[in-house]
């Protein structure tokens, strides 16, 4: 199988438009001596860590897909369902004929679109789609999707890393632009990540152009905690494969077996915490990173934070990042939420 490195970075991120609007254009990668700093620095730093984006290489992006319909991972049916159920009210408050692009940041399988695009075309407007993803396994998967439920719907591909460079094709004039961040993704990040990440998208969008975050909600720990440790082990696979996808970027050697999937919901945190820990001591030989990492029987990596927020957190998260609150939509079980964000002219204060 063909493995991508996720880390490496993309000279040009930004794809021309197709010729057709079905043909499928992936930028080259580079092998990013920025990203081998970074995966270093994280892996030296107390408690280690391995940055989450390393996750979805083809493989990891697959297995995710598998997560998502596992019966303990609420969050995408949660978030599936309340994107149905809103759909028209979300087009109607981005202006329904006028919203031209919808740009999604790790699209994924996109499945959960397919909504907002039929509400847009229903509107009477004829959105394009651009999907930016880390993995190509995705990208083809966005492409098949909605080339089967929607072919009269253009696509663009994006194969990029939007935590280092990001770049947004340019809209039509006097169109409207969503771009879509889905998925409790943003719990991923600490506030200040998570602000510099929004600041940077709202930076490549115009006044009025609009943001929809979706955020995981605090709800009971148990139901949180089974998410992330289910019975058939396949979140467990998802976490060892990240060292393969480590182990293919920076030709280092960590065996996956020797480590343990530990994932706890931290209360006092409020989040999720996703870990490798060494079953016995263990020395991994760098790679590209030069040197070797020993570790202790019982020495941790963690590999993700996944937060839960309440309503009034992640309206401040998109409120600093310099989108103003416009919506607020949260499922029956108040277990996800959607925050509508209109860009500003001009950060707060200025
Ligand atoms: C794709 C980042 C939203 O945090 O729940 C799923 C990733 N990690 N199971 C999440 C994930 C473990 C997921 N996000």
């Amino acid at each position: 199988m063909e493995r991508r490195s996720p880390a490496r970075r993309v000279r040009r991120a930004l794809l021309p438009r197709p010729q057709s609007p079905r043909t499928a254009r992936l930028v080259r990668l580079d092998s990013g001596s920025r990203a081998l700093r970074e995966l270093r620095d994280a892996l030296l730093r107390n408690p280690r860590e391995i940055p989450c984006k390393y996750f979805y290489d083809d493989a990891g992006s697959a297995l995710f897909e598998q997560i998502t319909r596992l019966p303990e991972y609420f969050p995408t049916r949660t978030e599936r369902a309340l994107l149905e159920a809103r759909a028209s009210a979300i087009v109607e408050s981005a202006g329904g004929r006028k919203l031209t692009d919808v740009v999604e940041l790790g699209s994924g399988a996109a499945s959960k679109t397919v909504s907002l695009l039929d509400a847009a075309l229903a509107a009477g407007g004829r959105p394009r789609y651009v999907a930016i993803d880390i993995s190509a396994h995705a990208l083809r998967r966005t492409q098949e999707i909605l080339e089967a439920a929607r072919p009269e719907i253009p696509v663009e591909q994006v194969l990029a890393d939007y935590t280092g460079d990001l770049q947004l094709p340019p809209k039509p004039a006097g169109g409207r632009r969503l771009v879509l961040f889905l998925g409790g993704t943003i719990g991923n990040d600490e506030d200040e990540e998570a602000i510099k990440l929004l600041s940077r998208v709202r930076e490549h969008m115009e006044p009025d152009d609009l943001l929809l975050l979706g955020a995981n909600l605090i709800t009971d720990p148990a139901a949180i905690h089974l998410a992330y440790n289910d019975a058939a082990g396949v979140t467990a696979a998802f976490n060892r494969n990240l060292l393969l996808n480590v182990n293919s970027f920076a030709r280092s050697n960590f065996d996956p077996e020797k480590f343990d999937h530990y994932a706890p919901y931290i209360v006092e945190k409020r989040r999720i915490e996703m870990w490798l820990v060494a079953r016995e001591a263990i020395e991994v030989q760098l790679g590209r990173l030069a040197g070797t990492l020993k570790l202790a029987r019982g020495e941790g990596i963690r590999t993700e934070i996944s937060r839960r927020f309440s309503r009034e957190e992640v309206l401040r998260l998109i409120d600093a990042a310099g989108f103003t609150p416009e919506r607020w939509i949260e499922s029956p079980d108040a277990r996800f939420g959607l925050a509508l964000g209109l860009a500003r002219a001009s950060l707060r204060g200025l």
